[in-house]
């Protein structure tokens, strides 16, 4: 089977909730579960530290003591900090930047898809946003990949764990350096609110959380631009989000026995949404497997849902659509993605592309 082939492989049909010994947890894939458990937070809670019922060897990771790991009323509180800074407004001033370096990217590039144009637009974007110089684009990358990859049973190898507080340490002396000499950016505002470590663990949240997601969300509009040429640009970004979803999964922790749909779960257990086989519930989508920019609605759930859905939407499909239109002016006509120069890590959970080629057929 091709790199593509397995690409657009269909997932599993949706099904009841199973244990899954891969990822030792429960399964959750129909469209309504994975919406029930991402919405009652009191009994699925998102805290793997107080809840897990085993120690988490990656308990240091800061993604893990941040926004997306808390349960109310921490969580409530920091968001609302968070949501005052990072607005629509907010959002939208960063349009014009974002197409600017799109552009010159492009105008720079040889058509290499993720190193020379996604992940270095992204990271400009957060780098933008956050008020950190441009020129911390190749630490950003290097820190996103080692935080991210610091979870489960990686956290246990001594080396990844060498690496993991090397990179923690330089980007805590980042941080430092912007705080003491803000250049514009949210860290000033969320620096007068927060202690200096939760400061850290949210800034790092919102880096580790921001790039690979939107990097994704660009060669997974690629990809299916290739495949679906004809595709019609309103309502695209919603579609590939629910076609090749960025983020193929998402945790949470029973607090108490819980039933979902018949099947009873003990307190402490993991349990595992896939976003990836909701998206495709023929419960909700009507011929789920055909790409069709035209649906309305589309109630993917590629950003989650309830209280710890996507903070960072806006600013992910913002980008996504600069970056289809930029990439549109500059490969004008059919694309083509060569199987030659694609490299890619494939997993039940997600797709994580290191190389990409794109050249106009
Ligand atoms: C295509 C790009 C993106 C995708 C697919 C995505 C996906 C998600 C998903 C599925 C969640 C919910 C996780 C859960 O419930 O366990 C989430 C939460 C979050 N995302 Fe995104 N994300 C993207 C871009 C971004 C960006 C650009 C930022 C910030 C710069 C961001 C920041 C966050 C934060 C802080 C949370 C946690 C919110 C909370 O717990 O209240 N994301 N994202």
């Amino acid at each position: 089977m091709s790199v593509k082939q397995r690409i657009f492989a269909r997932p599993p049909a949706p099904g009841p909730v199973e244990f899954d010994e891969r990822f030792e947890a429960w399964v959750a894939s129909r469209h309504a579960d994975v919406r029930r458990i991402l919405s009652d937070h009191g009994a699925f809670s998102s805290d793997e530290l107080t809840h897990g019922a085993h120690p988490a060897p990656h308990h240091d990771n800061p993604v893990l003591r941040s926004l997306p790991s808390l349960d109310p009323p921490r969580h409530h509180e920091l968001r609302r900090l968070v949501a005052r800074v990072f607005t629509p407004r907010a959002v939208s001033a960063l349009r014009p930047s974002i197409a600017e370096t799109a552009r010159k990217l492009l105008a720079e590039g040889s058509g290499e898809v993720v190193d020379g144009f996604a992940s270095p637009l992204t990271v400009a974007t957060l780098a933008g946003l956050l008020g950190i110089s441009p020129e911390r684009g190749s630490d950003f990358v290097r820190w996103t990949v080692t935080i991210s990859e610091f979870a489960g049973a990686n956290a246990a190898d001594p080396v990844r764990q060498a690496r993991f507080h090397q990179d923690l340490a330089e980007l805590r002396s980042c941080l430092r350096e912007v705080v003491a000499k803000p250049r514009g950016g949210m860290i000033p505002d969320l620096a007068a609110a927060l202690d200096e470590s939760e400061l850290f663990d949210l800034v790092t949240t919102l880096i580790v959380m921001g790039h690979e997601t939107t990097t994704r969300l660009i060669y997974h509009a690629v990809l299916c631009l290739e495949r679906f040429p004809a595709a019609p640009t309103p309502g695209l970004v919603e579609e590939v989000l629910r076609y090749l979803p960025p983020v193929g999964g998402t945790e949470r922790f029973t607090t108490t026995r819980v039933d979902v749909d018949g099947v009873t779960l003990p307190p402490g257990a993991r349990v595992m949404t896939s976003i990836r086989r909701a998206n495709r519930d023929p419960v909700v989508f009507a011929a789920p497997d055909a790409f069709d920019a035209t649906r309305d609605p589309n109630p993917h759930l590629s950003f989650g849902t309830g209280i710890h859905v996507c903070l960072g939407l806006r600013l992910a499909a913002t980008q996504a659509a600069v970056a289809i239109r930029a990439l549109r002016e500059a490969f004008p006509g059919r694309w083509h993605v060569p199987e030659d120069g694609l490299q890619a890590t494939i997993s039940p959970v997600g797709l994580d592309i290191q190389r990409m080629r794109l050249i106009t057929r």
